[in-house]
């Protein structure tokens, strides 16, 4: 058991990579908050860990509203009694626009859901963090976030100021025993496509043609051994990294 009596946090987890995560991080001994907008998503995670003798709640937030990340804080620590890990996952698609097709509206709604929320969770945990002097950070970005055309202007820009974010905070707390590291997945087969809305036919051409040399799409349960690696005592001395994790796409 990797993570055994630590509790952990994972946004986004009704679906995708973080039901994933939620899964083996409670496999492995965690106390999992499974958190997401998805209220019912997230309980079925939540009751599933449980059906298998894991510990797991289940709560309705919104990265995207401070009140909610507030609450889901709270909620933590009266449930389980203090926080060990967090990882960031919760995230949205844009439509593929490059910048001269980039609405206010859809801009405003990537960057709250992308990169805002992120800031604001790890606000909350750096706090109880040096309080406690332990905590480890795990924040699934994306590939998109280290290189130029694998999404829209919006998504692209989200997850680099994330990976910024993430080294940052890497490099400030690195002697107070808070540790923070990023994943960057290529094409993981999840249900994220419906969070696009209207797609550029223009900016999704240019996007495509990426597409061409990837050599495979990844499963969410590959990713989770990865965010399990960096969540745990194994990777005690990676801090500030992004790991990139997509069969090669990027070695191109
Ligand atoms: N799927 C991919 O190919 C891929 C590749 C690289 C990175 N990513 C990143 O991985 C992360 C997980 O995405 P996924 O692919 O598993 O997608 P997914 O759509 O399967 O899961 C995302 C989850 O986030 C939740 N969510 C969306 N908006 C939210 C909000 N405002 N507040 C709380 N929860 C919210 C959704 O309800 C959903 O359960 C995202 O950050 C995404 O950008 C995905």
């Amino acid at each position: 058991m990797k993570l055994q009596n630590k509790v952990a946090i994972v946004t986004g987890a009704a679906s995708g990579m973080g039901k994933a995560i939620a899964e083996l991080y409670a496999k492995q001994g965690a106390k999992v908050v499974v958190s997401d907008l998805n209220l019912e998503g997230a309980q079925a995670v939540a009751s599933t860990i449980k059906g298998s003798g894991g510990e797991a709640f289940a709560i309705q937030t919104n990265v995207a509203s401070e009140e909610d990340l507030i609450h889901l804080f709270n909620e933590t620590q009266s449930v389980f009694g203090g926080l060990d890990i967090l990882v960031n996952n919760a995230g949205i698609m844009d439509g593929m626009e490059p910048v001269g097709e980039v609405t206010d509206q859809r801009w405003n709604l990537i960057f709250a859901v992308n990169t805002t929320s992120v800031m604001h969770t790890m606000r909350l945990a750096t706090d109880l963090f040096l309080k406690q002097g332990h905590g480890v950070i795990v924040n699934n970005i994306s590939a998109g976030g280290l290189y130029g055309a694998r999404a829209g202007a919006a998504y692209t820009a989200s997850k680099h100021a994330v990976v910024g974010l993430t080294k940052n905070t890497a490099f400030m707390y690195a002697n107070k025993n808070i540790r923070c590291n990023g994943i960057a997945p290529g094409a993981v087969a999840t249900n994220i496509s419906s969070s696009m809305g209207k797609v550029s036919e223009y900016g999704a051409s240019r996007q495509q043609l990426g597409l061409a040399i990837n050599p495979g799409i990844g499963q969410p349960e590959e990713i989770a051994k990865l965010a399990l690696f960096l969540g745990s005592d194994d990777s005690n001395f990676i801090n500030g990294q992004i790991v990139t994790i997509d069969g090669g796409w990027t070695a191109y």
